[in-house]
């Protein structure tokens, strides 16, 4: 805790390097999946984002407020986080691929009074509709006053009068001077919430704040990759995420480094899209997931090899175990066997890098080695004993860390119940995953023991699934597990229980597919679903998933004791 320092992460990430030579260097250059393309420099980004805190202002904000943000991947999402920041508010950023009922319950959380969105992006050539989702969201959720919309596609959408403000109007008013004062906050207020899936349905706000978080992903960008000044940097997630958060925006930004951000699929028009980049704009630095890297190995090594990547010097991988195939990929082709991988494993809660390598450190591919400076990490069983190497257990982490989450807004007891209450008597972090170490210390990560899954790189709760499909009036209960996929690390299989009197039918399982996809995302949508008369359950009335799971990949099931029927 830095509790009674005075500090504003924009303080850092923009207003200290407009009094140096870094002043006129590129904060971040973007490119849109059409093809356009623009570049802010730090002193280009201090007015843009000088003016939008000023219309944020206009339209009510103060500080302490939460903004929520629902936007594609383009320059105005930096713009946004960073002049919530700097007035003082905390930016709730919901991934632009979430839906509907993601959406509402996400501003109705945060009591959101404004939105901050766009007409819609670009993805595979095609526009994607954002402010009509937003609409529905806002129907359900009464609490926006003021909806600010970016236009990006141009396409047609519904604008409330009163409500509804496009961004271009607003930012060519009076109002929107380039003169805006950065906050002075205490260090521990808030500077984002950020949802992430747990076990409850409910997804929970991760509360990060002004002080820790600046140090923390700074330092663990500076360190883990090396960061020189001349370096051209792609962290190339979803600035919707918390690794966009932090090391799209955040770390590149306090370090005074050239960040870049992409708008659209890797592989469109065609496989080379990324390499193309990487090429264009001479990077040195690519951070991405293993499911990105299996997705672009399918397409086979010569549209990579077609490329000049010889700018790169580092590569990165977060998200999920890489598979040594992968691995083995990305450092022969993508790396041409010069860069080394520095596998980070973190999670939205410890806001930056826990466990890494550095350049330096000899690498074992789908290991991310030791933890980082001032980390003690460890592999326990349930009473908090460490296990023998190569055991499997539960990954801890002994000491606190700058950047941890502080709190889950309006549910700190969730809080403590989560992460601190198994090794209360140690006081460790408990993080949800089961890892091994091995005789030379290295951690290998196995996965997550809790009903939380990766698909594609994206965390989502079994618990959200299943209140989406129970939110159809067809199914009455659901359980969703996480089958392993080749590509995309889990793919999702429902079992669900109908209503009295429905029967089960092919138009109806793409009927509940498609609900999914409406109601969360695309990403949550089941691969699998299947209807059944009842779900096995323990005597407490528990969904046990596990025997589902075992069942559908025609494992042994193991113990039933507990089971009811
Ligand atoms: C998993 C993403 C293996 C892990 C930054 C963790 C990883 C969860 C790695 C957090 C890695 C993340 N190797 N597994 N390098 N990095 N994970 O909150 O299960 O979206 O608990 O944060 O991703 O996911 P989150």
């Amino acid at each position: 805790m830095y509790t009674g320092c005075k500090i504003n992460i924009v303080a850092n990430a923009i207003d200290r390097h407009l009094v140096s030579d870094t002043r006129n260097k590129l904060a971040l250059i973007w490119e849109g999946e059409p093809g356009d393309m623009r570049t802010f420099s730090f002193f280009a980004l201090n007015r843009e984002v000088s003016k939008f805190g000023n219309v944020l202002k206009a339209l009510g904000a103060k500080k302490g407020d939460v903004i929520t943000i629902y936007m594609p991947q383009i320059p105005e999402l930096i713009i946004a986080m960073l002049a919530c920041a700097k007035i003082g508010a905390a930016h709730s950023v919901i991934y632009g691929g979430f839906s509907v009922e993601a959406l509402a319950e996400r501003i109705s959380d945060a009591k959101s009074n404004i939105l901050v969105t766009a007409d819609g992006g670009f993805r595979r050539g095609k526009p994607t509709d954002l402010k009509n989702i937003a609409n529905e969201a806002m129907r359900r959720s009464a609490t926006i006053l003021s909806c600010v919309v970016v236009k990006r596609t141009g396409e047609e959408c519904f604008m409330e009068s009163d409500r509804d403000f496009w961004y271009h109007d607003l930012m060519s008013m009076p109002i929107a001077s380039a003169k805006c004062e950065t906050e002075v906050m205490d260090a521990e207020d808030t500077l984002f919430i950020l949802y992430t899936s747990g076990t409850t349905g409910k997804p929970k706000g991760l509360v990060h704040t002004h002080g820790g978080y600046t140090v923390y992903t700074s330092t663990t960008f500076r360190y883990v990759f090396d960061y020189q000044p001349e370096d051209r940097w792609w962290c190339a997630a979803d600035p919707g995420w918390i690794t966009g958060h932090s090391y799209i925006v955040y770390a590149p930004m306090i370090n005074g480094a050239t960040t870049i951000l992409y708008e659209g699929a890797p592989n469109y028009p065609y496989p080379n899209r990324w390499w193309q980049m990487i090429e264009k704009y001479g990077i040195n630095i690519l951070y991405t997931s293993p499911t990105a890297i299996r997705g672009l190995m399918r397409f086979g090594s010569s549209w990579a090899e077609r490329h000049d990547l010889s700018s790169l010097r580092l590569l990165g991988s977060v998200g999920e175990p890489i598979n040594p195939e992968a691995w083995k990929w990305y450092y022969e082709v993508i790396g041409q066997k010069r860069c080394p991988i520095m596998d980070t494993w973190w999670q939205t809660e410890t806001g930056g890098f826990m466990i890494t390598p550095l350049p330096i450190t000899p690498l074992k591919p789908g290991s991310a080695t030791k933890p980082f400076f001032g980390n003690e990490i460890d592999v326990v069983d349930e009473s908090g004993k460490s296990v023998k190497s190569g055991e499997e257990g539960n990954l801890v982490i002994k000491n606190p860390w700058p950047g941890m989450a502080r709190t889950i807004m309006g549910d700190p007891e969730q809080y403590i119940d989560k992460y601190w209450k198994q090794y209360k008597k140690q006081g460790w972090y408990l993080a949800g995953d089961s890892a091994k170490i091995d005789e030379a210390g290295y951690v290998w990560i196995i996965g997550r023991i809790d009903d939380v899954l990766k698909v594609s790189g994206y965390r989502l709760g079994s618990a959200e699934i299943e209140s989406a499909l129970v939110s159809h009036p067809a199914v009455t209960e659901a359980a969703a597990i996480g089958l392993p996929d080749k590509l995309k690390g889990n793919i999702i299989h429902a079992t669900v229980i109908l209503a009295q009197g429905i029967s089960g039918s092919p138009e109806l399982e793409n009927e509940l597919k498609s609900h999914v996809n409406n109601e969360i995302g695309p990403i949550a949508k089941p691969a699998f679903i299947v209807f059944a008369d009842s779900l096995p359950k323990t005597r407490s009335g528990k969904i046990m998933r596990r025997i589902i799971k075992a069942k559908v990949l025609g494992e042994d099931v193991g113990d039933l004791t507990t089971l009811e029927d």
